[in-house]
């Protein structure tokens, strides 16, 4: 139950995009690669080549966040800065980049209900250049850390040929050839995407057993002869025709009884619960055209229409579920 909703409430509410507003802006001029050690704002004004008044009122609001502190009018990363702001730190947060993009979608979602089309379609707003890279290094950000406990909840016995569809940076499919050396692993992904794939997967080792297929999975060929199909965070996407598409391009594509694994985030029969879901589906209708989040009865009618059958529906613990169909 929530407590009850004061006027104080509604307004904090109205105003609580400020705090990532200014957060966004100091990621996107890179105020936090810039200060491991003490500078006033006139220096880092020269540096960042901004006016000095306007930049030092930022760094003001970074105080008030805990991201800077100030010592004599001069400012400094706090440890947290330093640990995952700067660019130059082993720990920097890779997807930063992309949730700076994923605001300008957002800051037009009124306009995106009335017309009933995705934000790039409303031709306004601020357009993203090159946004493909730095969202392939936040979902190798977001994948990496979670690949390790999905595949632990992925059956693998017998698995010769395994497809990663929509592998993206390919952390799962790195987790998966790193585990099983004996398993050819295939990365199916965009031709745009696949060399950025490729940075990622060498990154992480030499893998002799992965492979790369590049093409558009709506039309293209996927291969064939797969005992098991991961489809992470590929659903969402799509609305439910695709989806079903989909599905029976993989059926066509798995050995006789070979297995759809699905993760993604499902929401609640009534659509409330949980939050994050609710939210990522505010993300599908701003930044796709019928992109959503379904829930486990609509992935089962999907399977049925693609003829698989549905196995289970485990947790992972991190906003998401794995959901594995066995094809009949
Ligand atoms: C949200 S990312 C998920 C990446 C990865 N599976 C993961 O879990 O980290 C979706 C991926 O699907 C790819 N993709 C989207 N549409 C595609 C299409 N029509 N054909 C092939 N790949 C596509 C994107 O390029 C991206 O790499």
């Amino acid at each position: 139950m929530h407590k009850p909703i004061t006027k104080d409430d509604l307004m904090n509410l109205a105003r609580k995009w400020q705090e990532s507003r200014v957060f966004l802006a100091a990621c996107e001029l890179d105020i936090f690669s810039h200060l491991s050690e003490f500078k006033s704002s006139g220096e880092l004004a020269e540096e960042l080549k901004v006016k000095e008044r306007y930049l030092d009122r930022l760094l003001n609001t970074l105080v008030v966040l805990g991201l800077l502190e100030k010592r004599d009018g001069r400012f400094k990363n706090t440890d947290a800065a330093n640990t995952y702001l700067d660019k130059k730190s082993r720990d920097y947060l890779l997807g930063l980049t992309h949730q700076c993009h994923v605001f300008y979608g957002w800051s037009l979602l009124t306009d995106v209900v009335k017309n009933g089309i995705p934000s790039r379609e409303l031709g306004f707003g601020k357009p993203i250049e090159n946004w493909l890279e730095p969202f392939i290094t936040a979902m190798q950000q977001y994948a990496s850390e979670r690949a390790p406990k999905l595949i632990d909840l992925i059956d693998f016995s017998n698995c010769k040929k395994f497809l990663d569809l929509g592998g993206g940076s390919g952390a799962n499919s790195v987790e998966v050839a790193r585990r099983y050396p004996d398993i050819d692993v295939f990365i199916f992904d965009l031709t745009d995407v696949i060399p950025i794939t490729k940075k990622f997967v060498s990154k992480a080792g030499d893998f002799k057993n992965i492979h790369y297929i590049e093409g558009d999975y709506l039309k293209d060929s996927i291969g064939e002869g797969y005992d098991v199909i991961l489809l992470s965070n590929i659903i969402h996407a799509h609305g439910k025709d695709e989806v079903i598409k989909i599905f029976k391009r993989c059926n066509n594509a798995l050995k006789d009884k070979g297995r759809i694994i699905i993760h993604d985030f499902l929401v609640n029969e009534d659509r409330v619960s949980p939050p994050w879901s609710v939210f990522f589906a505010i993300n599908m209708l701003v930044h796709t055209k019928n992109g959503d989040t379904y829930t486990e009865r609509e992935i089962r009618e999907f399977f049925k229409e693609a003829n698989f059958s549905f196995v289970s529906n485990t947790p992972t613990g991190f906003n998401s579920d794995v959901i594995v169909g066995v094809k009949n």
